[in-house]
């Protein structure tokens, strides 16, 4: 069977204020009545296909993660500190038996056709049992900067492809042009590999954050489902994510084009979008001819009167207001009140 790994370590500064570090974007509702981990959750529930899923998640969350687990079984690996992607699967793969496949989510992605995606791991499967990375590719639509990039090589089999060369993150001229050139897809921030194969990957291209992972769960605790790993000795490896440090580096890599209705909620822009753009609201509003804006509230009533292209959205002590559009810079927000406290 499969094994999921649902990395849910990422703060998800870009939705402030909802999204805070006590409770980061993950484990809210913001896309339906479930929250994003609970969806994650859900689309390897089938029990005949999914072992139970493995959660490499930061400590500090353990509560939020049980509650949200609702009983459902699962293991939980507690990161000490944030080290990126690249040492949190790392863990994973370690705990996992060797030629287990892995199926290593991001836990803060919509996916609207679960089916759909379900036959890409399909897809995927037999190159994986035979050691192949695999990544699964998105059509573009807009020159992001913030998403890994793929050129398609030769075909390997029915709808998978060599990666002829993975970009992580590109300047947005390079944007441009692949997004251009109709060869590249997005990176969808999804991996199926073997254990083995990732370890292999590592040992290769990223030996010391082997070595501090192998180390930390050498002597890591274990309370029931529960893994601590040593903190001292996690906390010891480099800070990577698992695109730079291995992705743009290892030989066998492939990847399965998808439509899947994917959508990476990073920012309140993308939530927007995700509503079709359009005047979106929640909570107590009151909106009297508005347009084109996104107001959203958990507690205090925003009452609007004719704005446009903004986003405003209340939560707690703080209400963020800010014309649509300029979503990304809201870290930068976060940052400041960081440098305050
Ligand atoms: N456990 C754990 N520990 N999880 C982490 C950590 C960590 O230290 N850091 C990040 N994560 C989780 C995040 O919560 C998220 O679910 C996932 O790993 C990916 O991390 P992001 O920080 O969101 O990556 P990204 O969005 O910048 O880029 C990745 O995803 C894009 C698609 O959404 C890359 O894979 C890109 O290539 C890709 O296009
Ligand atoms: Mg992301």
């Amino acid at each position: 069977k499969i094994v999921p790994v649902i990395l849910s370590g990422g703060s998800g500064t870009r939705l402030w204020p909802m999204s805070r570090e006590e409770r980061p974007k993950q484990f809210l509702a913001l896309a339906g009545d479930e929250t994003m981990f609970e969806q994650t959750l859900a689309r390897v529930g089938d029990a005949g296909q999914f072992a139970e899923p493995l959660v490499v998640a930061n400590r500090r969350h353990a509560q939020l993660i049980e509650s949200q687990l609702g009983g459902k079984a699962a293991t939980l690996i507690l990161e000490p500190a944030a080290r990126n992607t690249a040492p949190a699967i790392a863990l994973a793969a370690l705990h996992a038996a060797p030629d287990a496949p892995l199926l290593v989510m991001p836990s803060d992605h919509v996916i609207a056709d679960v089916g759909a995606f379900h036959r890409a791991v399909e897809a995927a499967l037999p190159l994986v049992r035979d050691g192949w990375l695999a990544t699964f590719g998105i059509s573009p639509d807009a020159p992001e900067t913030g998403y890994g990039y793929i050129e398609m090589g030769e075909a390997l089999g029915e709808g998978v492809a060599k990666v002829a060369r993975f970009v992580e993150k590109p300047d947005l001229g390079t944007a441009e042009a692949m997004l251009a050139d109709g060869r590249h897809v997005w990176n969808g921030g999804i991996f199926l590999f073997r254990a083995d194969a990732y370890l292999d990957a590592l040992a290769s291209h990223a030996p010391a954050i082997l070595e501090a992972a192998k180390r930390a769960m050498a002597s890591a605790e274990r309370e029931g489902a529960t893994i601590l790993p040593d903190a001292a000795a996690f906390s010891a490896s480099p800070s990577d994510s698992i695109d730079y440090a291995v992705m743009e580096k290892a030989a066998r890599v492939a990847v399965v084009p998808v439509s899947m209705g994917w959508s990476d909620l990073g920012s309140w822009d993308a939530l927007h979008g995700l509503h079709g753009g359009g005047d979106a609201h929640h909570g107590e509003v009151i909106a009297i001819d508005t347009q084109n804006c996104l107001l959203r509230s958990d507690g205090i009533r925003i009452a609007a009167i004719g704005i446009s292209d903004l986003i405003v959205v209340a939560s707690g002590d703080s209400v963020l207001i800010m014309p649509k559009g300029r979503s990304q810079e809201v870290k930068t927000v976060v940052e400041a009140l960081k440098a305050k406290s």
